[in-house]
């Protein structure tokens, strides 16, 4: 997606040979116009496989995903990482795996959301080691709904996301694919 790749380079901040700061439209403020490109780019992608429903991560999944959801005309459905007061029954709950951290934290979505035909589209903000993704599929797969594919704003494709997904059989499609940081250079993958 040209838009968002220009955008990466314009305003996109290279911390590490790993890490790619995205705070001015992402991560923190926010740019609508870009994230109701971003959705309107998931839309044509995903449009013939009949999704009824989005699940994301808080909190930077959700802007991206209501976005899609708004223009497939589904609900979006976040999984939190902290226990929610109101939100005690019936819950799925998942682990996901922080290499950086090195903790595993729980995540989790109310299983009344989920209903058995429900095809599911999954989105996120960044793939990298596919830890968070994957976590989401789990909570998916503990119902009786379908995965349809994983939308991904920003995927690392140096890192091993991608091919542990597609390994496991998912659908990947990532908005901007980035070859490399090395050297405070940011270079995409040739498509
Ligand atoms: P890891 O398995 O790759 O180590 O993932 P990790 O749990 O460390 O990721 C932690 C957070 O960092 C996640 O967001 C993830 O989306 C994000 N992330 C991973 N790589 C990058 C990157 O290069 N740049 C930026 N900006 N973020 C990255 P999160 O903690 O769930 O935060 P949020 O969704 O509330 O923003
Ligand atoms: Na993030
Ligand atoms: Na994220």
């Amino acid at each position: 997606m040209e838009k968002l790749q220009q955008k990466i380079m314009d305003e996109g901040i290279v911390l590490s040979d790993t890490v790619l700061k995205v705070d001015r439209f992402l991560n923190h403020q926010i740019d609508p116009m870009l994230m109701k490109q971003i959705g309107e780019e998931f839309a044509q992608r995903f449009e013939n496989e009949g999704i009824t429903k989005i699940v994301t991560l808080e909190s930077s999944g959700i802007a991206p995903a209501v976005m899609t959801g708004l223009i497939l005309g589904v609900p979006v459905i976040f999984a939190r990482k902290k226990k929610s007061l109101t939100l005690t029954e019936g819950l799925l709950t998942a682990e996901v795996y922080s290499f950086t951290k090195q903790e595993t934290n729980e995540i989790s979505i109310s299983s009344k959301f989920i209903e058995e035909n429900d095809r599911i589209l999954i989105i996120d903000d960044f793939l990298a080691n596919g830890q968070a993704a994957l976590a989401l599929v789990d909570l998916v797969n503990q119902t009786d709904a379908t995965v349809v594919g994983i939308g991904i704003v920003i995927e690392k494709s140096f890192q091993d996301g991608r091919q542990l997904l597609h390994e496991k059989g998912y659908r990947v499609e990532s908005l901007a694919r980035i070859q490399s940081l090395a050297s405070n250079q940011i270079t995409f993958v040739k498509e």
